[in-house]
C-alpha cells in the first residue's frame, strides 16, 4: 500500500534552519513522514528538481530499500541531502572544501550537488558510495525536502524517484506509477520547479569537472565559482557521434526512457530520415519547443495521427516540462515520439544531456 500526502509548501517556514509549521494537519504529516524513516523506510518527497526517494543514508538496511524499489543499478551512488551547513560538519563528518565555498554561498540551498571527500571513519553507508572516497551532497531549496530532513533529524540518501531507466518524476502522481506498492508513502507537494535534477560538480579533481549538468548552467559555474573554476569543462558531449546519428546508440546511453521510442530532431530535420525511422508508427507525439508544428511532422507522415506536447518555447519552461510531456506520450499509447532539439547554452546543456540519452536517434539538419 502506497499513501499519498498532500502537503502545502506555503504551510512550512523557516527559522535560521529550524522548520515551523503554520498548520497542524502538516505537522502531523510530517511527523508521520518522520517516523517511517526513523523505523527504516523510504519515503518520496519533491525537491525543487525532481522528486527524490528518501531515507537515512546511515541505516544500510534502509538505503537497500531505495535500491530493492528502483531496481536501480548497484553501482550507481546516491546523492546525500542536508537541511543545513552543520549537517555536513557535524552529521556526515566532513568539512568543505574552500573551492566550493563560492558555489555553496551562491546555490544553496538549490540545485548543486558537490563531491565531498568521504572521512576514513564515515558511517554513510557503504552503499551510499560504492567503494568511492567522495560522496555527492546537496542542500535542497524545496521547503518540504528541507523540513523532512531536519524534522526527522537524518542526512537522506535520495536519489530520483523513478524506476530505473524511466524518466525521472516530477510531479506525485509520475512517482505512484512507478513506486504504487514499493514505498510507503509519498509526499505530494504540487510540481517541481526546475524539472530536471541537480548539476553534479567535482571540486576535487583539477580542473574542477561538471559530471552531470543539471539545474545550475556550466555559464553560471563559471560565473560565480570564482578563480577556482574558471576552466570548468562539462565532460559531457551532448552530441552522439555522428555514426551512430541514424541508428540506436545503444543500451549503455538508455536512461530517462519513454516505453515509446525517442528521435530527436534538429529543427532542419532530414525529412527522409525521419520518415525512415517512422515506418508503422500510428500515433505520433510531438515534443516541440520552438520551430517544429503538427504540420511539419504532417508533411513527413500524412497518415499518422500526430499529439501535440509542446515542451514551452523558454529554456526554462522546457526543463520543467520534459519529464512530464514524456510520461504523457507513453500515458496517451504514442508509439514514436519526436522531439525538438535545442542548443547547449546555458540550461540547454541540461536538456539536450537528458534527450541524448532518451533518443534512439538524431536525426541533424540536411
Ligand atoms: O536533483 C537531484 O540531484 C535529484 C534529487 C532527488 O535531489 N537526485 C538525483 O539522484 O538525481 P540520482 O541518484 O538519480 O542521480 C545522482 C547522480 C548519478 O549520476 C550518480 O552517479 C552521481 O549523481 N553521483 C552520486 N554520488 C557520486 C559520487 N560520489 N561520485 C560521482 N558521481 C556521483
Ligand atoms: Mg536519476
Amino acid at each position: 500500500m502506497t499513501l499519498v500526502n498532500k502537503i502545502d509548501p506555503r504551510c512550512i517556514r523557516f527559522d535560521n534552519d529550524k522548520p515551523l509549521f503554520t498548520d497542524e494537519r502538516t505537522r502531523e504529516v510530517m511527523d508521520d513522514a518522520a517516523q517511517l524513516l526513523r523505523q527504516d523506510q523510504v519515503v518520496a518527497f519533491p525537491t525543487e528538481t525532481v522528486y527524490g526517494l528518501g531515507a537515512n543514508c546511515k541505516s544500510t538496511q534502509a538505503v537497500r530499500k531505495i535500491y530493492e524499489a528502483k531496481n536501480r543499478p548497484a553501482d550507481n551512488p546516491l546523492i546525500i541531502h542536508v537541511s543545513s551547513l552543520d549537517m555536513v560538519t557535524l552529521c556526515l563528518g566532513t568539512t568543505i572544501p574552500e573551492i566550493y565555498w563560492p558555489l555553496i554561498r551562491k546555490f544553496w540551498p538549490g540545485p548543486l550537488t558537490v563531491l565531498l571527500p568521504l572521512p576514513n571513519d564515515s558511517d554513510i553507508s557503504p552503499l551510499c558510495t560504492k567503494g568511492q572516497n567522495t560522496f555527492g551532497c546537496r542542500m535542497p531549496a524545496h521547503p518540504i525536502a528541507r523540513a523532512l530532513i531536519a524534522y526527522s533529524g537524518m542526512a537522506l540518501a535520495a536519489p530520483s524517484a523513478n524506476a530505473s531507466t524511466r524518466p525521472s518524476c516530477t510531479e506525485a502522481k509520475h512517482v505512484l506509477e512507478d513506486m504504487q506498492g514499493r514505498v510507503p508513502l509519498i509526499l505530494d507537494g504540487g510540481a517541481s520547479n526546475v524539472g530536471v535534477e541537480s548539476t553534479v560538480v567535482d571540486g576535487l579533481s583539477d580542473p574542477p569537472r561538471i559530471l552531470r549538468p543539471g539545474g545550475v548552467s556550466l555559464e553560471d559555474i563559471i560565473k560565480h565559482g570564482g578563480p577556482g573554476w574558471i576552466n570548468t569543462r562539462s565532460e559531457i558531449n551532448v552530441h552522439v557521434k555522428d555514426s551512430e546519428s541514424v541508428k540506436a546508440p545503444g543500451m549503455k546511453y538508455k536512461h530517462y526512457s519513454p516505453r515509446a521510442r525517442v528521435v530527436l530532431v534538429d529543427p532542419d530535420f532530414n525529412k527522409d530520415e525521419l520518415e525512415a525511422l517512422g515506418d508503422g508508427a500510428r500515433k505520433i507525439a510531438l515534443l516541440s519547443t520552438l520551430r517544429t508544428s503538427p504540420a511539419t511532422l504532417r508533411g513527413v507522415w500524412p497518415s499518422a495521427q500526430i499529439l501535440h506536447l509542446p515542451l514551452g518555447r523558454t529554456k526554462s519552461e522546457i526543463s520543467h516540462s520534459l519529464f512530464a510531456r514524456f510520461r504523457d506520450a507513453d500515458n496517451a499509447s504514442a508509439d514514436l515520439i519526436v522531439v525538438e532539439a535545442v542548443d547547449t547554452e546555458n540550461e540547454g546543456l541540461a536538456i539536450m544531456n537528458r534527450l541524448n540519452k532518451a533518443a534512439e536517434t538524431y536525426v541533424r539538419a540536411v
